[in-house]
Order: structure tokens, then sequence, then C-alpha cells
């Protein structure tokens, strides 16, 4: 049997992009398998387990970058409380280092829309083309959301658009429970800030982290929940989120429903007498 030819390099780097791997986490590549440090087990060399091997450069940033969670977690409140505007707690997050995330993303993805919008919609985290562009929602699902706020009368210029986590997690992996708490003071602060009429939550990480319940998106979807920024109490609902209905289309229906619910909402606190 002849072997197989080598890889072109193109084809390698196809392979990677196709897995995920789509940024470098330090300059140089570090074998992970020859390192006993870093290397793991015999019995862990799973073909899921070696995928891992991109996030766990990870720590290698983080003990250099970042303070213990608790500590990050402490100064990130401490900074977001004191933030008088949406421009000063943009630079507090530029200049915060508490988050591992920003070592290994591009830049801060802050927000993107009108601060004084009487709507406010939130994700979880900026994807690769919001790395780039440094804005939330530009990719593929970003056209989506753009396309479900048209459906009700809203673009960006009457919606304030952020996300949960404001930096890109390498390879687009799931952020951890620490990275979200660390980001969360910062987003809250946010919502706080802008004092939207409505908060519409996209998807389960953040519904679940904003409206503080542990249920799934099937249950939260369309339902009305009460977020209390500590001044106010602001009117949320949780939808799903535009990647999902990328993926499965057919929920674009209860989307639909969603997004209706929402129209009346805004149009019911334009004229409460009615
Ligand atoms: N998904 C999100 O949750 N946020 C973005 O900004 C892009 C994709």
């Amino acid at each position: 049997m002849t072997p197989d030819p080598a890889p072109t390099v193109q084809q390698l780097l196809a392979f990677y992009l196709g897995a995920g791997v789509d940024c470098a986490l330090t300059e140089e590549p570090v074998n992970r398998l020859s390192d006993p440090d870093t290397a793991p087990a015999s019995s862990e060399m799973t073909p899921a387990r070696s995928v891992r091997t991109v996030p766990a450069a990870i720590p290698a940033v983080r003990a250099e970058a970042a303070p213990a969670p608790e500590a990050a977690i402490a100064s990130a409140r401490g900074a977001a409380r004191t933030a008088p505007s949406l421009e000063v707690l943009r630079g507090l997050l530029e200049n915060f280092d508490g988050c591992a995330l920003k070592a290994t993303a591009t830049r801060l993805v802050f927000a993107d829309g009108n601060p004084h919008a009487r709507i406010m919609f939130v994700g979880e985290a900026p994807g690769r083309e919001e790395d780039i562009e440094g804005l939330p929602f530009v990719g593929r699902s970003g056209k989506l959301l753009d396309r479900m706020m048209a459906a009700i009368g809203l673009d960006r210029s009457r919606a304030y658009i952020a996300n949960v986590i404001p930096w890109r997690p390498p390879g687009n992996r799931t952020p951890t429970p620490q990275e979200t708490q660390i980001c969360l003071p910062f987003i809250q602060r946010q919502i706080e800030l802008v004092n939207p009429d409505v908060l519409v939550t996209l998807g389960n990480p953040s519904t679940q982290t904003l409206l503080l319940t542990r249920e799934g998106i099937m249950k939260t979807r369309g339902r009305w929940f009460d977020y209390d920024t500590g001044t106010r109490v602001i009117r949320a609902i949780a939808t799903f989120h535009p990647a999902y209905l990328l993926r499965s289309p057919s929920y674009k229906r209860m989307a639909w429903q969603d997004l209706r619910a929402i129209a009346k909402a805004l149009e019911e606190r334009k004229s409460p007498a009615s």
C-alpha cells in the first residue's frame, strides 16, 4: 500500500481552521506531547482530549496575565461600580487585566448601536469576525440578528448590542464560569448605564447569567423577567441566540413570537395609557 502524500501547508491550515484552531496563543509553537509538565497522561490521549490542547495553552498565559478568580471578580466589581459613563466603563475594561481572555483576544468588543436606545440585546461572547472588527454580532449570526431586529422595525441606530463576555474565547470555546463571573460586573454596569426599557438576552448562557435562572432556553424563551439594576427594575425577556436559529431554523417561528412580544412591550411603554 502506498502511503498518503504528506498534506500541504494549505491543507493543514484548512484542517486547523475547520477544527476551530484559528488563532495563535503564543509566538512559538509548543509541543505539548513532549513536555512532561503539560502532556496529558496516556490514558487521556483520546482524540477528543487532544483537540483540547489549544485551550490547554491558556493557563500559561493566565498565570502571567491574570490574578486569582476571586481577586479578579472583586476587582471587576470595584472597578465597574465606579464607572459614571459608558466611555469610562469601556476605558476601565481596556485597562482591566483580570480576565485571561483579554490576553488571547485581538481586541475588546464592547458594544454597538445607540447607547440611548430603549432596547438592549445581550449575547454570550464575540466570535472570530467580532474579534477582528471589535464590534458585537457582525458575523453570520449578527446578520440574522439584524434581520430579526428589522422584523420589528429596529436597526442598530435604535438598539444597543453587547455581550456578557467582551473578549473572544480562543477557538470560540465556551467561557469558563470564572471568566463569566469576572466579566459579569461590567455587563451589569453597562445595562445600568444604558438603562433600556427592554432587555433581551440572546441564548442560554446570557439568559442564565443575567436573569439568574438555571432553566434552559426552551423554558425561558418568551417569558418576561424582572431585571433589577439596583436602581431600577427593567423588563427582560429571553429568546433564542441567532447562531442557534441558523443551526435550527425550525425555531424561528418561536423566535418570531418572542419578537412580537418585544415589539408589543416597546409599544406599551411608549404609550402607557393606551
Ligand atoms: N455570538 C455572540 O454571542 N455574540 C457575538 O457578538 C457574536 C456571536
